[in-house]
């Protein structure tokens, strides 16, 4: 068996300014934890200049993440709208990326968000032009958040045109499970030059521009960078949606698709991928292996195609398969449409067993990090998870996340027939979203002054 300490090597790369970059960026989250977003108008440019000054003495950046020492952690985030109330000047707000400053309401076509989760039936405040800043509030424990939720209020106390828009809890459980009863948050990239232990994956090291602005991308180059170079480098984008899980319906198809209680759970690792613990079906076929699971030097060191090119193992429709489908055979470059997941749940869960809806509002803030909201997150969740021709599924959709509409297909294949699922309805309802840009810690700064 080999040293567990020896299995972590850290990525090597140019190296990354690490006190200038935002630390949820590039660090993983403890666990569990409890946390809170806050969403804030900026109704006077003045104030809100001041409340990027003081928050940019506030936030956390990837230096001095998570030390015994801090209580707890505060991230900030501003939309378009955001850049435009706080009057950043004309040549700075046009040289953002055209889908960033559209927001993400604009883009629910191609997104996928229509019928039951098109903006007009989003919660307020979201894609209405009212969220101009996010705090994310992070702790380990309830008394710490409260530590830091006083700083969040010291920051915009006394600023006169701030207004709070919106609040959403958010907790992680101590088995890390989500709404839907799965493992969340492992198959995460390893970035050259964070520093960062990088226990066996597949795939190398990507490179520092792919989530970071101002550093080479995957191409050779640098990513489009909003201007002056002082705002837009160690910045990055974020992708904040709130999604609600339709968790009883999820069960009753489940349920109504299968013989036992062990083909349910067999169906559903097939659709998602991984089994509940986070166990991958391509390492465990028949049945959950929580050991594996909960051993992050195995749980994310697996390949597609030798095992399993045609999908008998994990179909190629399922989620974390078409999400990143690694060395699996598809058109394009997987290395460009890769992406950080920050996801998180609200809501109370729903108890074990229970098929019917109880009313309650849970599911998945989704947080996606990368340098290209186009190539990364719009290009995955329109081409990979609402599509299935890049990997010859057709039109089929992912049947957990996609947006079906009761006539949605799930293709198991198997010997001697492959088999077929039909009536696939939705089972995430997007609730609201909003795109954000994450600036560094100089940028902030330079916010508090746009003009001097
Ligand atoms: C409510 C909605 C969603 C649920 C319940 C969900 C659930 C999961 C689960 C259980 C996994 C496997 C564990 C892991 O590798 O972390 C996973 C992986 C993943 N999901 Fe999702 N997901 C959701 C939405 C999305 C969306 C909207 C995207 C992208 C636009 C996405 C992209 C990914 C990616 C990239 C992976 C990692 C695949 C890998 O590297 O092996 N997910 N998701």
């Amino acid at each position: 068996m080999p040293d567990r300490e020896d299995d972590m090597t850290v990525a090597e790369g140019p190296r990354l300014q690490l006190d200038e970059i935002q630390g949820i960026v590039l660090r993983d989250r403890p666990s569990p934890y409890v946390g809170m977003y806050i969403l804030l108008r900026v109704d006077d440019s003045g104030t809100g200049r001041q409340l990027m000054g003081r928050l940019a003495e506030l936030v956390d950046s990837a230096a001095d993440w998570w030390q015994p020492t801090l209580p707890a952690l505060l991230n900030v985030g501003l939309t378009y709208r955001g850049l435009e109330a706080l009057e950043v000047p004309p040549a700075s707000l046009n040289s953002f990326p055209a889908e960033f400053r559209q927001g993400m309401a604009a883009r629910a076509e191609f997104l996928g968000d229509t019928g039951e989760s098109a903006p007009a039936r989003w919660e307020p405040p979201f894609g209405n032009g009212q969220v101009h800043v996010v705090l994310s509030l992070l702790a380990a424990d309830q008394e710490s958040l409260a530590v830091v939720l006083e700083r969040a209020r010291q920051a915009h106390a006394r600023l006169p045109g701030i207004q709070v828009v919106h609040r959403q809890d958010f907790y992680q459980l101590s088995t890390g499970r989500t709404s839907f009863g799965y493992k969340d948050g492992i198959g995460n990239p390893t970035i050259e030059g964070s520093g960062a232990a990088m226990p066996p994956a597949w795939g190398p090291a990507l490179k520092a521009g792919e989530f970071v602005l101002g550093y080479p991308d995957q191409t050779g180059n640098l990513p489009p960078m909003p201007e002056p170079e002082v705002l837009g480098r160690n910045g990055t984008f974020v992708a904040w949606r709130k999604l609600h899980t339709r968790v009883a319906a999820f069960r009753k198809y489940l349920h109504d698709n299968a013989g036992s209680p062990d083909e349910e759970e067999l169906l559903a690792a097939k659709i998602v991928g991984r089994w509940p613990s986070g166990a991958p079906l391509i390492l465990a076929s028949e049945r959950d292996d929580p050991a594996l699971g909960a051993d992050a030097q195995r749980n994310n060191d697996f390949h597609y195609q030798e095992a399993d090119p045609h999908g008998a193992i994990c179909p190629h429709g399922a989620h974390a398969r078409r999400a990143n489908p690694r060395d699996s055979e598809i058109i394009g470059d997987v290395h460009l449409h890769r992406m950080i997941r920050r996801g998180t749940n609200y809501g109370p869960p729903l108890p074990q067993g229970v098929l019917t809806d109880d009313g309650a509002d849970r599911g998945i803030v989704f947080v996606f990090i990368g340098t290209h909201l186009d190539r990364q997150f719009e290009f995955v969740k329109s081409q990979w998870l609402n599509d299935g021709n890049f990997t010859g599924l057709d039109r089929e959709k992912d049947l957990l996340t996609g947006d079906n509409d009761g006539t949605g297909i799930f293709t198991i294949p198997q010997r001697p027939v492959r088999r077929r699922l039909h009536g696939v309805e939705r089972f995430v309802i997007t609730r609201g979203g909003e795109y954000f840009f994450l600036p560094s810690i100089g940028a902030l700064r330079w916010l508090a002054h746009p003009n001097a």
